[in-house]
């Protein structure tokens, strides 16, 4: 067995790294600072200024019973306005200083937080988590601990809804590529996946590059 590495549920997996930093130089993506100049800058090409389209059919066709909602890595917080309207109790979280004023502004509930600081402080909190580009935002070699992470703040039984983006083999990010078979590993390690589809309704520049997932936590 490679260093690093342990066998789970049958599958080879990468061993979960609580410190995952240690020893090594943060990626500048995991400095609120680095978020912050886009925004400033309006170097924000990500923000599509209204709910991903996916979500606001599934909210429409196939809601979730209700409850506490988290959107880890929310920007803006566009999609934490749609989960409101849909009667949800949500919170958004987000490290930017600058994108938590602008979403305030626009009367959303998003707290500036880290979001790999977010098991700790709201352990069991939420009944779904709602995650949509901030997986592809954060360092690649922090995946499995974001993972965790959803899994901390959902209750057993919890939902993840998850819309991951860019579906491709390789590449520079952010946004950092994000392949199927890497999502079903790291979501085994305390989710089971009840759904996975291409949604027809992506935005047109995103349209193919998406897998909508809905999972289960499982412990
Ligand atoms: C690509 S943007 C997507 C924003 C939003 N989900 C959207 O679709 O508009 C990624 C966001 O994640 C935030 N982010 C990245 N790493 C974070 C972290 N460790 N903790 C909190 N927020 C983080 C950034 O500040 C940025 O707002």
């Amino acid at each position: 067995m490679p260093a690093g590495f342990e066998v789970k549920d049958n599958r080879v997996e990468r061993r979960y790294n609580p410190e995952p930093m240690a020893g090594r130089k943060p990626l500048p993506v995991s400095l609120p600072s680095f978020w912050e100049s886009l925004y400033e800058t309006g170097d924000d090409g990500w923000d599509l200024g209204r709910p991903a389209p996916p979500l606001v059919r599934l909210l429409r066709e196939a809601p979730p019973p209700g409850g506490r909602v988290a959107v880890p890595g929310c920007g803006r917080g566009h999609d934490v306005a749609l989960w409101r309207r849909r009667g949800f109790d949500v919170v958004g979280f987000d490290f930017s200083a600058r994108a938590v004023a602008e979403a305030r502004r626009r009367g959303r509930n998003v707290e500036r937080r880290d979001v790999f600081l977010l098991g700790r402080e709201f352990p069991r909190a939420f009944d779904v988590a709602w995650e949509y580009t901030c997986f592809c935002a954060i360092d690649p070699a922090r995946r499995a601990e974001y993972v965790d992470v959803l899994a901390r703040i959902l209750r057993k039984g919890g939902e993840l809804i998850a819309l991951f983006y860019p579906l491709r083999e390789s590449g520079e990010g952010p946004p950092f590529p994000v392949r199927r078979e890497e999502i079903e590993s790291l979501l085994a390690r305390g989710f089971r996946i009840e759904s996975a589809e291409a949604p027809r309704d992506s935005v047109e520049r995103r349209r193919g590059c998406e897998l909508l997932v809905r999972a289960r936590r499982r412990r």
